[in-house]
C-alpha cells in the first residue's frame, strides 16, 4: 500500500525539501550518474534530474510506492528517471551510480538503515564519489523543559488518581516513572532551555561505517535536567546540514526526547540494528539513591 499520509508529510516538509535540494546542487556534477535509494514519492529524484543531464535511478522496494512515482515523473515529462523496483542494495541498476542521494533518515537516524545501506553500496560501487548525506550523527542535549514535566505530571497523575474499582497503582509508581523514561516521545521542544552541552552518542561516516550498534552511558549527576533532547544532525554537503535539533527549523522529524526519572542520574541509551529500535535505561546512582522529593520528586506541583 502507497502510504499517502507519510509521504505528504515528507513532500510538506520544506525545510527538508530545501536541504536536500541545495545539497544535490553543490554536490551534483552534469553528467553525474544519480541514485536515488529509496525513493519513495520520487521527488528527490526529479530535483536531481534538473542538475544533471546523466540517467538518474530511483530505486523502491515497495511495489506500489515505486509505481506511484513513477506515474508521477512520467507525468512530469522526466523521461530522464529511471524507476527501478526492488532492494536498493541488491537490485541491478546496469551502470555504477556517481553519487548516490539516500533520504532513509528514521526518527533519530538509524532506523531506516542507512547506516547498512550505504555501506553496501560502497562495497557494490567503489568508485561512489559522494553520498548525500555524507555522515550522520546523534546527538543527546541535558534540558530543562516545561514540556517534560507537564507529560510526567499528565502521566503519573493517570496512575496516582484514585481508579474507578478501587485498584490502585501506588505500589508501582516508581515503575511508571521508570517505563515512562525509557520512552523517546516525539512532540515540540519549544520552551525547553540547555541545561549543559550536547554529547555525542555515535557518528556515522555513511559509505564507510558498516555497523550502526551502539550503546553509551550519560551521566548527569546533580543537573538541573528534567529531560534529555535526542537528535541528528545529517551534513548533506559542505555547506547544508539538516538537524532535528530543538533550535534547528522545525521538520517532520519532531523533536525527540526522554524523560528523566525524579532519582536517575546515569542513562544508557543503545541502538540495535537487529529490531531497528533506540533502548533508554536510566540508573540511580548510590549518591541520588534517595526518595524522591524536589524539582523533580513525585510530591512537585506541577
Ligand atoms: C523516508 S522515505 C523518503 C522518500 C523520498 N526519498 C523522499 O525524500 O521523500 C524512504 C523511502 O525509501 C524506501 N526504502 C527504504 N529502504 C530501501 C531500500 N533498501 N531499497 C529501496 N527502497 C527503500 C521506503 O520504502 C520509503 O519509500
Amino acid at each position: 500500500m502507497f502510504e499517502a499520509h507519510h509521504h505528504a508529510r515528507m513532500l510538506a516538509d520544506a525545510t527538508r525539501l530545501t536541504a536536500f535540494h541545495d545539497a544535490m546542487a553543490e554536490v551534483i556534477a552534469d553528467g553525474d550518474r544519480v541514485l536515488d535509494a529509496g525513493t519513495g514519492t520520487g521527488i528527490l529524484a526529479a530535483m536531481a534530474s534538473q542538475l544533471t543531464a546523466g540517467t538518474v535511478v530511483a530505486v523502491e522496494y515497495l511495489e506500489d510506492t515505486a509505481s506511484f512515482a513513477e506515474q508521477a515523473l512520467r507525468a512530469s515529462d522526466l523521461d530522464r528517471v529511471e524507476v527501478v523496483q526492488g532492494n536498493a542494495v541488491q537490485v541491478d541498476i546496469g551502470t555504477p551510480p556517481d553519487v548516490v542521494v539516500s533520504e532513509t533518515i528514521g526518527s533519530l537516524g538509524p532506523e531506516e538503515n542507512i547506516v547498512g545501506l550505504t555501506h553496501a553500496l560502497r562495497q557494490r560501487y567503489p568508485g561512489i564519489r559522494a553520498f548525500i548525506p555524507s555522515r550522520l550523527r546523534v546527538l543527546a542535549e541535558p534540558v530543562v523543559s516545561p514540556e517534560a514535566d507537564a507529560l510526567r505530571a499528565s502521566v503519573m497523575g493517570a496512575f496516582t488518581r484514585e481508579q474507578p474499582g478501587g485498584m490502585s497503582f501506588a505500589s508501582v509508581l516508581p515503575q511508571a516513572e521508570h517505563a515512562l523514561g525509557s520512552q523517546i516521545i516525539t512532540a515540540k521542544l519549544t520552551g525547553a532551555t540547555s541545561a549543559g552541552p550536547a554529547r555525542p552518542l555515535v557518528e556515522y561516516d555513511l559509505g564507510a561505517t558498516s555497523e550502526a550498534d551502539f550503546s553509551r552511558t550519560l551521566s548527569f549527576g546533580d543537573s538541573p535536567a528534567n529531560a534529555v533532547h535526542l537528535y541528528f544532525e545529517a551534513p548533506l554537503s559542505a555547506a547544508v546540514t539538516l538537524s532535528s535539533h530543538r533550535t534547528a527549523a522545525f521538520t517532520h522529524w519532531g523533536h525527540s526526547y526522554i524523560v528523566r526519572p525524579p532519582h536517575a542520574s546515569t542513562v544508557t541509551i543503545g541502538y540495535r540494528s537487529a529490531d531497528r529500535r533506540f533502548t533508554c535505561r536510566w540508573e540511580r546512582t548510590a549518591e541520588s539513591d534517595q526518595p524522591p522529593t524536589g524539582r523533580h520528586g513525585l510530591d512537585r506541583e506541577v
